[in-house]
């Protein structure tokens, strides 16, 4: 290691040490001893548990239960790795957790849920807390109880007073946030009739995309973990349960409202699902996976292709007013737990908008943050193909611009042309230039230099514009470096460049 790399590291050690001692609390361990009796038991036998932190004030009656995450694991093999530890067992978890980001209790880490019973369950299932399979085989001792522990913890819940909530809302990180699609109806079924409900995914959207080497491995990994009873049997009746693990395919048929966060870049789904090992046997992927800055122009073209695949895979949670989301372009994996990324001076942003705003404005779910984030389904496929937006305007028919440019703007630095096209100019004499300023992007229409074409252009450009800042919400954000780093501010835009008109 370079002294450089040192150098960051201890950075890094710093700056964790530090988020520790100013803005995280320790919060202790509740063990849901009578869930043992109903059979909803951690994969050892032990009883599931969770870490509960009282609300206060306005927040009294409010309720966060949060989902830890961890991963799944798929067969005897796997499951037997990970029962004796805190993933499979209450006897390995920490008595004690930190609480920050979405759960902590300062107001100004996190102004709209520092008040409310603040839940973070702990995951000992291996499947999402889908599994419930009465029969444990004795040799291995392995118990397959999540959905069981899932209704347990509500229950205990509700008797500790979540039967009195106005607003509940389930939340997770990475398998939690699965999770907590995957059981967001259930669990509005679970509390109270007259309580608000939401979900909130955090990194839990995981796609259904082949890997490098072109295989289907995630598919052929769920449908080893998928357990059928559990999942929502809107889906499950008409496909295989190992698909139905995927919210692509069962989020639509949610009734509940459902906010999604999730890096397009997700630094999990890129190192597990893109390019897991098995299908890297050289390692190429490797380095790249550790630091998005060893990675090869090809590797990052396959990474913005992931992109594309992800956005295309949204498209999956239907168009419904009762969505929200926040995508960004981190290389990120579960943005809500740590105060780095919810909710800092330098936290990531969309169009201005933290990721505490986009969550806590989406309890609303009718706020106009919320709305200006909702990404229509039309949005999606426009942006998965940017040469399929709408040729705009009657008034251009006939007479095309010669080019439009994109140019990546970045009010924080210089601007940066992405793309040059050579003209063929049939009137040397005349050409304009038509500029115009979106949140994100600068365009720029290039036209033979009559009045006609001039107008002609500004229509264009207009329209451009119009559907491009829509997107712009969605393309161009703010990372951590250490997270993410310039490479995708500048990269990323790619994807958006060569706007033929
Ligand atoms: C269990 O799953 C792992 C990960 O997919 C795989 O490597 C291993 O071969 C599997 N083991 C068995 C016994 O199926
Ligand atoms: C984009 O559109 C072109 C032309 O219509 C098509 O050939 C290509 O396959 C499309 N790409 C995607 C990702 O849909
Ligand atoms: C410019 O346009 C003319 C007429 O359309 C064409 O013959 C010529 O090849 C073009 N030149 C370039 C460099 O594209």
């Amino acid at each position: 290691m370079s002294n450089i790399r040192l150098g960051q590291w201890l950075c890094a050690l710093v700056g964790v040490l530090l988020l520790v001692k100013t803005q995280g609390i320790n919060v202790g361990i509740t063990y849901v001893q009578n869930a043992v009796a109903k059979g909803a038991v951690c994969l050892d036998g032990s009883p599931p548990a969770y870490h509960l932190d009282k609300g206060f004030g306005t927040g009294i009656n409010n309720w966060l239960v949060h989902i830890e995450g961890g991963g799944w694991c798929n067969n005897v093999t796997t499951c037997l790795a990970r029962k004796n530890t805190r993933l499979g067992s209450s006897k390995q978890m920490a008595t004690e957790l930190v609480f920050s980001g979405i759960l902590s209790s300062g107001q100004k880490f996190n102004p709209d849920f520092y008040n409310w019973n603040r839940i973070k369950v702990r995951y000992c299932d291996g499947a999402s807390f889908t599994g419930d399979v009465e029969a444990v085989n004795p040799t291995t001792n392995l118990h397959f109880r999540g959905a069981r522990i899932f209704v347990a913890v509500i229950e205990d819940l509700l008797a500790k007073g979540m039967k009195n909530a106005e607003n509940a809302m389930l939340s997770g990180c990475s398998a939690g946030g699965l999770t907590s699609i995957l059981h967001c109806d259930n669990f509005r079924a679970l509390v109270p009739m007259g309580t608000k409900v939401k979900c909130l995914s955090d990194a839990g959207y995981f796609i259904n995309t082949k890997d490098v080497s072109g295989a289907l491995h995630i598919e052929g990994f769920y449908n080893e973990v998928g357990s059928a009873k559990n999942l929502p049997l809107s889906c499950t009746s008409n496909k295989r349960p190992g698909l139905c693990f995927f919210p692509q395919n069962m989020a639509q048929q949610i009734r509940t409202p459902l906010f999604i966060v999730n890096a397009a870049y997700d630094s999990w789904q890129i190192k597990n699902i893109l390019a897991p090992g098995v299908a890297d046997p050289h390692g190429t992927w490797h380095n790249c996976k550790l630091d998005i800055t060893k990675c090869s122009s090809t590797q990052i073209q396959t990474m913005q292709e992931f992109r594309l695949a992800f956005l295309s895979a949204l498209t999956g949670l239907g168009r419904s007013s009762s969505r929200g989301m926040f995508i960004n372009s981190c290389y990120a994996h579960c943005q809500t737990e740590m105060q780095e990324t919810w909710l800092r001076a330098d936290s990531p942003v969309l169009g201005g908008v933290t990721i505490a705003k986009a969550v806590g404005d989406c309890h609303g779910c009718l706020s106009s943050t919320m709305r200006r984030l909702r990404l229509p389904r039309e949005r999606v496929h426009s942006l998965a193909n940017i040469s399929d937006l709408p040729r705009p305007s009657s008034q251009s028919r006939g007479q095309p611009l010669k080019a439009a440019l994109l140019i990546n703007y970045d009010p924080t630095g210089p601007s940066r042309l992405l793309s040059t096209m050579s003209m063929n100019t049939t009137k040397p004499a005349g050409e304009g230039a038509i500029v115009t300023q979106t949140a994100a992007f600068l365009l720029v229409a290039l036209y033979d230099g009559s009045i006609g074409s001039a107008s002609r252009a500004m229509v264009v450009v207009d329209q451009l514009a119009w559907q491009l800042g829509a997107l712009g919400h969605m393309s161009i954000t703010r990372c951590k470096p250490g997270l993410s780093g310039k490479l995708f501010k500048t990269r990323l835009a790619e994807n958006l460049i060569n706007v033929r008109i």
